[in-house]
């Protein structure tokens, strides 16, 4: 196998996002709007709400693509013009494919909005091949509990597969193209080989602790091609077919793992909406003002 080894290491920007809440975010940024077929990457807070003061993203429509948003604290409520509506607590996902339009909002819960406290979570944002942009919306909305958990041998290794297959376990979202989202928390000297197809991009987040990333493990004595990648930073990682994220010491590292088939696509996006030509987007523009969006 080959290891990957990383091409480029990026920084995070504090934006406000929706209603006015703070994110970090590693791209869509000047100079790099995607990473095909990801589009946006959002580290929603971690942000300690007031009793009152907690805020989302009101009524807002998307087309052409999915979001899938990972609760890890907090609460927050959504509905949609589908009909459809819940809530998602710490650990659930909803992945949301937008496919021809919806209109959906994304708020805290009343009881959390009433109580304030700590909010925490992802949303990402995956492109549509162009067949499949304008499909019929589709939702999964998966609870915490029917995530698949795994934990190397060893105990030092946790990973929680949202989307593809790890350590032999395989997740139960279906994605239109092949896609791995995988939440990894190592323990100090903890370590892991995940493989990712060649071909397909691969990206890992930091957000708590350090990882080292590449090739040469420990103890391996290999070339040392490791790089240290810290929190609220994005390793983009060049091609190979696996990729080797160790935790040498202190607390627990959290690190999510993306990685997915490029469309190979043409990007047209503007706002929420993301196609593959601007005369497409129009359309969407158009659709959306005269209420046709949504089928
Ligand atoms: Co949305």
């Amino acid at each position: 196998m080959v290891a990957r080894t990383v091409s480029e290491v990026l920084p995070t920007e504090q934006k406000l996002e929706g209603g006015g809440f703070p994110v970090r975010r590693p791209f869509p940024i000047a100079g790099m709007s995607h990473i095909d077929p990801f589009l946006l990457l959002d580290e929603m807070g971690p942000v300690d709400w007031a009793p009152g003061a907690a805020i989302g993203a009101p009524e807002h429509p998307h087309r052409g693509f999915e979001t899938v948003t990972y609760v890890l604290q907090g609460e927050m409520e959504h509905a949609d013009s589908a009909g459809n509506s819940g809530k998602l607590s710490a650990g659930d996902v909803q992945w949301m494919t937008a496919g021809r339009g919806i209109i959906h909002s994304e708020l805290p819960s009343e009881e959390f909005l009433r109580t304030g406290g700590v909010m925490h979570g992802f949303q990402i944002w995956v492109n549509l091949p162009a067949k499949d942009k304008m499909m019929a919306p589709r939702y999964q909305d998966i609870q915490s509990s029917e995530i698949p958990e795994v934990v190397s041998d060893d105990g030092l290794v946790k990973a929680r597969v949202i989307a593809g297959e790890c350590m032999g376990v395989s997740a139960v979202i279906d994605t239109m193209i092949p896609i791995s989202y995988i939440h990894f928390s190592l323990q100090p000297r903890g370590e892991i080989c995940q493989e990712i197809p060649s071909g397909q991009n691969c990206l890992l987040y930091c957000f708590a602790g350090a990882i080292s990333v590449g090739s040469g493990g420990s103890g391996s004595g290999g070339a040392a091609e490791q790089v240290e990648v810290g929190d609220g930073q994005l390793a983009v990682m060049g091609d190979g077919d696996s990729v080797e994220i160790s935790h040498f010491d202190g607390d627990v590292a959290e690190v999510l793992l993306l990685a997915g088939e490029p469309t190979g696509e043409p990007v047209a996006r503007y706002g929420p909406f993301v196609m593959n030509t601007q005369r497409e987007i129009m359309q969407a523009i158009n659709d959306f003002q005269n209420g046709t969006l949504v089928a």
